[in-house]
């Protein structure tokens, strides 16, 4: 989704909004621009494509005081009078979020006068501030008076030649921090997204409330609601090293982030490994009461998110006996439910930011479901800070697009839930705990073996760049992992996919298999895996191609129109975590052979913050 940079320093600060949009490029965008303060009023450069080009335009500007963006279109297409930042007289605005009633804002200002050159909801706020600055001529007060009239989502920055040195950034809904000066380091404060954008300036953090507005100084921060109380919003010391954002030795954080799996397991997993039991109290203090009285479980979440609970529902109904359903969270916040006070809601999200997570989460609370569990990877984010229970998955930052670190850690994370649940309600024995804590603790290693399947995959990826559609099958517990394999691959490799579990094959999905239309199968040595065999058969009479993922020991063998790949050790139930690798990578070298933009695919963002 958009990014927000900006800046206010003693110094040069364009490289530094350059550098801040280079760093929030993964969350997706079609065009770019920024604006100073310069000698003569603002001057702007905005570009349709990539920071790079911004870059070279905005070569030899020079400022102390800008903000930047990068744009993901939702009002008006990708074009560079739609590029922000927007100008109104004096003054420079970037936005991220939607306006909800920027039609109506619109009619008014130009009514007013005001000349719109975009299609774009926030040139209403460039015009709405300017328009507040002839009654409120301090340009604080005015950006508080105008964000009074906004309705919807908004984290913006502005800036007004009439008052050089300063900017007013203000946040509802969309993710808004402030990078404060770091002694001996930084001259400046900051703004921007996310964190990344600012760590080549200061790791000390500022994260802004909805409601917040604040007015940055080279030498000053101040923060205030909107109402104008003033508040004090704590410092924290971001433990992002700038390291992690760092592309390294691979090609694409896609890669990058697959193969950091093994580690990011690991620190996911530290909490556990090191102990002998499973404590609800890993979730938090209230933990022990609050999971002690629920009695079934709600998981909200979107994409892949979605996924690693469809894969837990299993879990937790098997081994834990607690009901659980999995919704995506765009279709519950709209939706007439019968609330239980009892049930445990579970957002899962990597961001902690998606708008539809965020809104399904309100939703449920407002319904008076209180008992809330957020399993996030970001540890500040909003659906975090709303949740009575966290689990932050220590997957370190995920840039590449499509989720793959992310969601091997909320399955986890998920994995550890279940032994709480489980224990609380008498459903595991001291000899299971302590064998699944075992398991948990190799979980890294086994993964890395997996990995190392790399090179046969990609020979298979060379004979799906030609087609079009695929179809990933699976039963149990590996039909969700067969859904994210289809949704990796549609997402950077543009091939159509879907996922059936095997048995529903005849139902209808068989109708489409001939020789063009390869059908991926994970095929796990478990209870499930002879009914798997026999959908497989039926594939292969209609002459598809198959490419089997099995186990070592899985019964099954390679044959005409049947590719064989074994993952080198069954894993029991925590498989799925394993089985989701070779997809993953699958759909990476296909992406490859293809050459599409494998980190940031066409039309997707990272942080969907808007609806
Ligand atoms: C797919 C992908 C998306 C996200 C979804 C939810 O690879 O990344 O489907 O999983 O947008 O995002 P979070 O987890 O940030 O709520």
């Amino acid at each position: 989704m958009c990014g927000i940079v900006a800046a206010a320093s003693s110094n040069n600060i364009v490289p530094v909004l350059v550098e801040g949009l280079k760093r929030l490029e993964y969350r997706g965008y079609d065009s770019a621009g920024l604006a100073v303060i310069g000698s003569a009023g603002i001057e702007r450069v905005r570009s349709v494509g990539r920071v790079a080009e911004l870059e070279s335009e905005s070569a030899g500007t020079q400022a102390i005081t800008g903000i930047a963006h990068t744009r993901w279109a939702t009002h008006g297409i990708p074009s560079e009078r739609n590029a922000h930042p927007h100008v109104s007289g004096s003054i420079a605005v970037v936005h991220n979020g939607i306006i909800e009633n920027y039609e109506t804002l619109r009619r008014e200002l130009t009514a007013q006068g005001y000349v719109f050159t975009s299609d774009t909801d926030t040139e209403s706020i460039a015009h709405l501030i300017q328009a507040t600055l002839k009654t409120e001529p301090d340009l604080f007060k005015a950006v508080r008076i105008a964000c009074q009239r906004l309705v919807g989502a908004y984290a913006i920055a502005v800036i007004d030649h009439t008052q050089p040195g300063k900017v007013i950034v203000a946040r509802e809904g969309s993710p808004l921090l402030l990078g404060v000066s770091e002694p001996g380091k930084s001259t400046g404060n900051y703004a921007a997204s996310d964190a990344s954008a600012l760590l080549q300036v200061t790791r000390n953090m500022v994260y802004l409330e909805n409601g917040d507005i604040a007015e940055l100084t080279a030498s000053k921060v101040k923060i205030t609601r909107l109402d104008g109380s003033p508040v004090e919003r704590a410092i924290h010391v971001s433990e992002l090293s700038a390291a992690a954002v760092e592309l390294g030795n691979y090609q694409h954080y896609m890669q990058k982030e697959i193969f950091e799996q093994p580690e990011a397991l690991a620190n996911t997993l530290e909490i556990v490994g090191g102990s002998k039991s499973i404590q609800p109290g890993i979730f938090g203090a209230e933990a022990a009461n609050l999971l002690a009285d629920v009695d079934s479980i709600l998981i909200l979440a979107c994409g892949t998110s979605s996924h690693s609970g469809y894969t837990a529902r299993y879990w937790l109904e098997a081994l834990a006996g607690v009901p659980c359903n999995v919704e995506i969270a765009s279709e519950y916040r709209y939706r007439t439910s019968v609330a239980n006070p009892r049930q445990l809601i579970v957002a899962i999200s990597q961001s902690g930011e998606t708008a539809d997570t965020l809104a399904a989460l309100r939703h449920a609370k407002a319904l008076g479901q209180s008992k809330t569990l957020a399993i996030c990877n970001v540890p500040e984010s909003a659906i975090v800070r709303e949740c009575t229970l966290r689990f932050i998955t220590r997957a370190g930052p995920e840039i590449g697009v499509a989720s793959t670190k992310a969601f091997t850690t909320q399955l986890a994370a998920l994995f550890v839930l279940t032994l709480v649940m489980a224990k609380l309600r008498g459903k595991l024995s001291a000899e299971q705990e302590a064998s699944y804590i075992n398991e948990l603790r190799h979980l890294p290693v086994a993964v890395n073996k997996v990995l190392s399947l790399e090179n046969e995959i990609k020979t298979w990826a060379q004979r799906f760049a030609d087609k079009h559609h695929a179809l990933f099958l699976g039963r149990g517990m590996y039909y969700p992992i067969a859904m994210e394999g289809a949704l990796k691959l549609k997402e950077i490799s543009y091939i159509h996919a879907e996922a059936y579990p095997a048995g529903e094959l005849k139902h209808g999905p068989l109708a489409l298999v001939d020789a063009d239309m390869p059908v991926i199968s994970i095929a796990p040595n478990d209870r499930l895996l002879d009914k798997l065999k026999s959908n497989l058969k039926e594939v292969q009479a209609r002459g598809g191609e198959l490419y089997v993922f099995a186990d070592q020991d899985s019964e099954i063998a390679d044959s005409e129109g049947v590719h064989l790949l074994r993952l080198p050790e069954h894993y029991g139930q925590l498989s799925p975590i394993l089985h989701v690798i070779p997809l993953q990578l699958l759909s990476y070298h296909v992406a490859l052979v293809k050459g599409t933009d494998v980190d940031k695919p066409r039309n997707l963002a990272k942080s969907v913050t808007v609806e």
